[in-house]
């Protein structure tokens, strides 16, 4: 037998998705890190080209991931433990580091217990996993990440059991809540904390405030959950994400490890008891192998750099850095959705455009993303630019200067 004929259909599919302008352009490899060196922050060197570049399209929002200390704790668990856990959690693969993770990642978010996974999009799955039943009811925002959508789809509830809420608004959330059929016993409320192709947050103040008037009328209440990911180290006074942002909690927190950490894997945290169904019922969780102890040496470290004077100052210069470049947007008179957090939109509004600038800059030695339909509809067409820690004055002075000289 040979792969032949699968290859055959695949390549009919594989074409039209390059038709409806759904295909992923080729990866673009890094091959080279060129660390800060006075004004210039970092830069990075791509296999087959000779230029120096700035990434303004990382989630690195801490720029932690070079971190000496980072890199010192990793190969420290490494030189003790080694590279692979040789077995799943639950086989004996569990060590101190993932325990010590799941401690530091439970106060840090404020929740009593939590769970460490290998992504957040294994996170998420692993919850609806572990939380969904024939009577519950999902709800969620309109502009949730795929990982939440994939999450709502494998928890088996019917279609029935499900409702999406217009992005933000607490009336159409409302509207969900009050549609739900009587019989349903749990009605879990998802989110994003920030909406990453946006750079918006979720009021979880105001999510909470309507889901509380619900609680009462289904058996297990309605539970409010908020995926953090591009929250988690880069938002809110304390970097602790939008919840800090916005002086209100929800009932569960999922977030990652690989974005303002600079690290890898995801987590959920929450009650002792949601923390010990999650590791009895998360297939996700259950039957893959953990992170690595050097991943999890790493995610402390980041964690006690964020807590102490370092951390505040790294997220000093993101807000400034952040200011600085929506600023820069503004006087320009361009067009973006406002908030403070390193994720800054630029609204094209146009396909054509939005591919000359994207390759304008990458011609300028900037790499960003761009957004165009059939991805975004027709009329959203964005570049998203994400802010780091790690970038200069300099650095944003000179891409905005790109930016005021496109024509
Ligand atoms: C809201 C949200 N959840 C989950 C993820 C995935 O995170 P991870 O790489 O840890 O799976 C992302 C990142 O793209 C995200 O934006």
């Amino acid at each position: 037998m040979t792969l032949d004929k699968l290859d055959l259909s695949l390549s009919q599919e594989l074409d039209s998705l390059k038709a409806e302008g759904r295909a992923k352009a080729p990866e673009r490899i890094i091959e080279t890190y060129i660390p800060p060196n006075g004004p210039k922050g970092p830069r990075y060197k791509l296999v087959g080209s000779d230029k120096e570049f700035i990434r303004l399209n990382s989630n690195s929002y801490l720029s932690l991931s070079q971190h000496p200390d980072l890199v010192a704790a990793a190969d420290k668990a490494t030189h003790e433990f080694g590279v692979g856990p040789g077995a799943v959690r639950f086989i004996d693969g569990t060590f101190i580091h993932h325990v010590a993770l799941e401690k530091r990642v439970a106060a840090f978010v404020g929740k009593p217990a939590a769970k460490i996974f290998n992504s957040a999009y294994t996170s998420n799955c692993g919850l609806a996993l572990s939380i969904s039943h024939a009577k519950t009811f999902w709800i969620g925002d309109q502009l949730n990440h795929n990982s939440i959508i994939r999450a709502m789809r494998i928890s088996n509830i019917p279609s029935k059991n499900k409702a999406i809420y217009k992005h933000n608004d607490m009336t159409d959330l409302k509207r969900c809540l009050d549609e739900i059929p009587l019989d349903m016993e749990r009605v879990v409320v998802i989110f994003d904390g920030i909406f990453s192709m946006r750079g918006d947050f979720a009021p979880i103040h105001e999510i909470n405030e309507v889901c509380k008037d619900y609680d009462e009328k289904f058996k297990d209440g309605v539970i409010t959950v908020v995926d953090d990911s591009h929250g988690i180290g880069a938002y809110g006074d304390k970097g602790r994400g939008t919840p800090d942002f916005c002086g209100a909690s929800p009932d569960i927190i999922i977030g990652t490890f690989g974005k303002a950490f600079g690290v890898n894997g995801g987590f959920i945290a929450g009650s002792p008891t949601l923390i010990e169904a999650v590791r009895q019922k998360a297939d996700t969780y259950i039957y893959t192998n953990p992170l690595s102890v050097a991943d999890c040496a790493a995610a402390v470290k980041a964690m006690d750099i964020c807590d102490g004077k370092e951390g505040l100052a790294l997220l000093k210069n993101l807000k400034e850095r952040t200011g600085q470049f929506r600023k820069g947007l503004t006087d320009q008179g361009k067009e973006s959705i406002p908030g403070p957090h390193p994720v800054v939109p630029l609204m094209i509004r146009d396909t054509k455009k939005t591919q000359d600038l994207v390759k304008y800059l990458f011609d300028h030695g900037v790499l960003v993303v761009g957004l165009t339909f059939p991805v975004v509809p027709r009329g959203d067409e964005t570049i998203r630019f994400q802010i780091n820690a790690s970038h200069t004055m300099a650095d944003i002075e000179y891409v905005i200067e790109l930016l005021k000289n496109f024509k």
